[in-house]
């Protein structure tokens, strides 16, 4: 087959369907929803025209040509009648108080100023609309944590007087909450709001979702992923939460989320994880619960006794019993999710639970059983089932005689010094206080034993004429095709190209594997990856479907439909020739305020993991990579460079690595990027304990795995200060393979990192050329099973689009300004730049050729903003030049184009703003293939 049709009808449907599905429904009193037929609606807050399709950042920059919003999607309801004044003086104060857009990457607004509404307006539009619909909304996002300021984690004043007046004049009020990050929830019982629905962040079709929701088309069925405490300093990670910019502490240890709760203060819970409301009641019978073959089964009857259809996720928790080791008094060790059941009808569903999922880490060895590793304590396993963790009710036990080690792991990346971690004591009757405890620390230096997990050297050939292609078909063995690569081959082969590099899709986040011209004679393929994880972001300006975020995925608690969604995905990927997307992001809600909390989906590892699973089977399935990150336990956005995660062994095996673990062991994930945060005091990037002992040697991992974009790495590992972006060498040793991301990688730069240096002048502490063989092998056994391998071997897909909505920007591009030009001129700009703004300006050539644009400028922004700025010639993108911060400093950025014709007009596009461009000189470069020719 080289022909595959990407219908985007069911693309479309299967985003909004999947939004429905992840939309939480916590209250409906009185049973407001669904609205019932001819309701009329008095639509409340301005964000009813600004739709959050995503949190902001690298994972929010999907171009769309359009956003459907609550609005628009309520409107196209049939069933209900918007009040149409009230749309009016809402577009009427909008203009005139125009939306924030904020200076730029990891600047912008948590939320837009609220129009005021006062009790006499209310009053007259509860006299003739049935029902008050107020929207909240709110975005965060990377470099950009949530806060607990009003307007951000609390609402603003203006949202409480909003709210406090429409509840006193409407008689029903429903709130939707347009938001990445759980908020506040106290108004709901301070103002007596009868509805209230998490909608999320749904992406572009988003307001779709929601109007199925209220009109009752499609029933809720969403489940909270992460618990709603009543106030933010419940939270056990409170306390540490980016308190120390260079440090956060996990103190809370295993205790994130629900784990905490359950097993301290219950009662400070408002809506528990798992939590979810419908239309129609359910009742669970006949359940089932035996403990065999090293799992636990349980199968149940889910009755629908409503009077409509829907669906209903169904968990499963452990309690493990007390012992050495602190146990939450709940672990979520399995869930199901029904089809639509129809009002009456019923359906059996059967979960089961391995043990490991529901196992100990002992990072000490405390149980006596010789070693660290996941353990199950002797004693009586207790299950509950039902949907959120408080309400679940048992279901069933086994008891276990001796204690057991379920599989035995030494004490990698356990952190080299002690500070306290809180520990559950039991009382004897089922409750728990709390104590602490000092973290074991790291026994064992694995780096100092490297080289004995590392094959020999093999013998350099020089070229031979073997291509990869040879190795794919089994002609040639990689060691062979490997032992051809020179030194210099082996230090440029670990290093990826970007942002917007020119040898693969313009506007993408780097091309790696054949990135130098050696590399790609010899038939390695260019990769070409991209954020991710919502959907594709190209800085090209080229339009792309915008899915739905992670948390709203994750409280749909169900694994097909992701599936199904990201099949289309792939496909897509596909056609913009795209073999890797940057995500899922995996990184656990340890805190309600992380600002990428919207990309990532839960407190919870399994049902973060057995998403990320469902992810990585659809992409693979379309024939590209999903690239699971961060790698790990980069759970803060504030300092995220510079900071370190001290954290247990435990809480890292219990709570931040599975999800890793599922998406590589259930998934099949293939391609990993390591965080940019330390972890114990390491970064991330160079990590040997986390790249090699914990992915490599116990996980059986056979891929790739690359740095986070510009990260920290640092040789002297403990020492924290001493880091550089350049230190490749030491990062291959941990088998981290591949720098994201390099300017430029040709030979001509290969001094620009260590690695050569260490190589051949080095004593082999840092790096070995049988490590940077082995690196080589981790990227060409990935690369060879990639679309752009195929495109090496001419076989490239066809893609048939069925109604695609996008067609390529037709934007008109004029300009009177024409700079005349011999071989070279510089223009004085001024220009500074802002979201959506473009720069557009005239070159009147003498000599067709190659020119080289050097645009000077800079950016108060943080060094790891990311503005990116598309050059067209007239309507064509040329290339992508992406600024960050300087400090203010000037630095150049320089691009190359072909001018072909005397006149060219040429627009430089910012997405978004923040960088102020002083200068731009256009030099002649060389001729089109060395013909010299008078331009056109
Ligand atoms: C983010 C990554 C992203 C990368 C490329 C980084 O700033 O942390 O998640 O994939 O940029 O845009």
């Amino acid at each position: 087959m080289n022909e595959i049709t990407l219908n985007w009808n069911e693309y479309t449907e299967s985003a909004i369907m999947t939004a429905c599905e992840g939309t939480v429904m916590l209250e409906n009193n009185d049973n407001v929803l669904p609205l019932k037929k001819g309701t009329r609606v008095a639509l409340f807050g301005r964000m009813q025209t600004h739709y959050y399709k995503s949190g902001t950042g690298s994972g929010g920059m999907v171009n769309v040509n359009h956003v459907t919003d609550i609005r628009e999607g309520l409107n196209d309801c049939p069933d209900i009648t918007l009040d149409a004044e009230l749309m009016d003086i809402y577009d009427k104060w909008d203009a005139e108080n125009p939306i924030d857009a904020g200076l730029g990457w990891g600047k912008e607004a948590w939320s837009q100023p609220e129009m005021p509404v006062s009790e006499e307006l209310s009053k007259t539009l509860s006299a003739r609309n049935d029902v008050a619909v107020i929207i909240i909304a709110r975005t965060a996002g990377e470099d950009r944590d949530n806060s607990s300021d009003k307007g951000a984690y609390y609402l603003s004043d203006t949202e409480e007087e909003l709210l406090d007046t429409v509840s006193k004049t409407f008689e029903k009020t429903v709130v939707l909450l347009n938001v990445g990050n759980i908020i506040d929830m106290r108004f709901v019982k301070k103002y007596g709001i009868k509805a209230v629905l998490y909608v999320w962040q749904a992406g572009m079709t988003g307001g779709l979702s929601v109007a199925r929701i209220l009109s009752g088309k499609v029933n809720p069925s969403g489940c909270l992923p992460d618990t709603i405490a009543e106030s933010l300093d419940d939270y056990a990670s409170s306390a540490n939460f980016c308190k120390d910019l260079k440090e956060d502490v996990y103190q809370e240890d295993i205790f994130v989320g629900y784990r905490y709760f359950s097993t301290f203060d219950k009662t400070d819970v408002l809506y528990p994880f798992g939590f979810g409301l419908s239309y129609t009641d359910f009742e669970l019978t006949d359940k089932e619960f035996s403990f065999e073959d090293g799992k636990v089964t349980v199968s149940v009857t889910v009755r629908n006794k409503g009077a409509v259809s829907g669906k209903k996720a169904v968990m499963l928790y452990c309690k493990a019993p007390d012992g050495k080791l602190s146990k939450p008094a709940r672990v979520l060790a399995g869930f199901a999710k029904t089809g639509n059941i129809t009002a009456g009808g019923e359906e059996r569903v059967t979960i089961e639970a391995p043990l490991r999922r529901f196992a100990s880490f002992d990072d000490d060895g405390r149980t006596g059983l010789g070693s660290t590793g996941f353990v199950l304590e002797k004693g009586t396993y207790e299950f509950f089932l039902g949907s959120d963790f408080i309400s679940a009710e048992p279901v069933g036990s086994f008891d276990l005689g001796e204690n057991t080690m379920l599989e035995a792991l030494g004490t990698a990346l356990a952190p080299t010094k002690a500070f306290k971690r809180l520990t559950a004591i039991p009382n004897g009757d089922g409750t728990y206080t709390k104590g602490e405890e000092d973290v074991p620390v790291a026994t064992v230096n694995y780096l100092e034993s490297r080289m004995e997990r590392v094959r020999p050297e093999i013998p350099q050939t020089g070229d031979l004429g073997i291509k990869l292609a040879d190795v794919k078909h089994g002609r040639n063995t990689i060691e062979e095709f490997v032992a051809q690569l020179t030194d210099e081959d082996l230090c440029l082969i670990i290093r990826g190209e970007g942002m917007g590099s020119p040898k693969v899709t313009i506007g993408t986040a780097a091309a790696f594997g054949g990135v130098t011209r050696e590399l790609k004679a010899m038939g390695v393929p260019t990769l070409c990856c991209t954020d991710g994880p919502s959907g594709m972001r190209l800085d090209s300006g080229k339009k792309a479907f915008s899915l739905p975020n992670g948390t709203c995925l994750a409280s749909t608690f169900n694994v097909e439909i992701v599936e199904e969604l990201y099949t289309f995905l792939g496909v897509e990927m596909l056609s913009n020739r795209i073999d890797a997307l940057l995500g899922p992001g995996i990184n656990i809600h340890r805190h309600p305020l992380n600002g990428r909390n919207f990309e990532y989906f839960s407190e919870d590892p399994l049902l973060t993991g057995l998403m990320a699973a469902a992810q990585v089977r659809a992409l693979e399935k379309s024939g590209v990579t999903p690239v699971i990150k961060h790698f790990c336990a980069n759970n803060r956005e504030t300092h995220r460079r510079e900071m370190s995660s001290a954290v247990s062994s435990r809480a890292l095996r219990e709570i931040y690595l599975p999800a890793f673990e599922i998406a590589i062991k259930e998934g099949g994930a293939r391609c990993v990027m390591t965080s940019y945060n330390r972890i114990n005091d390491i970064y991330s990037a160079c990590h040997y304990d986390q790249n090699t002992m914990v992915l490599r040697e116990q996980w059986g991992f056979k891929g790739l795995v690359m740095t986070d974009w510009w990260a920290y790495i640092n040789k002297e590992v403990t020492i924290a200060e001493k880091y550089s972006l350049e230190d490749h060498s030491v990062m291959a040793r941990s088998q981290n393979d591949v720098y994201m991301v390099c300017t430029s990688v040709e030979r001509e730069n290969l001094l620009e990192a260590d690695t050569y240096k260490e190589l051949t002048e080095g004593d082999g502490s840092n790096i070995t050329r049988a490590e940077l063989q082995r690196n080589a092998i981790n990227i060409l056994n990935f690369a060879m099973n990639t679309p752009a391998m195929d495109r090496v071997e001419g076989k490239e897909l066809t893609i048939n689009h069925v109604d695609n909505p996008f067609s390529d920007d037709d934007v008109e591009v004029d300009t009177d300004v024409f700079y005349s030009m011999e071989d070279e001129v510089t223009i004085e700009c001024k220009t500074k730049t802002s979201r959506g703004k473009d720069f557009v300006f005239g070159i009147t050539c003498s000599k067709q050729g190659y020119y080289s644009l050097a645009f000077t400028g800079y950016s108060n922004l943080g060094e790891l903003a990311q503005v990116p700025m598309t050059l067209y010639i007239t309507s064509i993108p040329v290339a992508v030049i992406t600024w960050n911060g300087t400090n203010g400093e000037l630095v150049t950025k320089e691009a190359e184009c072909m001018m072909y014709t005397k006149n060219c007009v040429f627009r430089a596009h910012f997405p978004s703003g923040g960088v102020s461009i002083k200068s731009l000189t256009v030099k002649y470069l060389r001729p089109i293939d060395g013909v010299e020719g008078q331009p056109e």
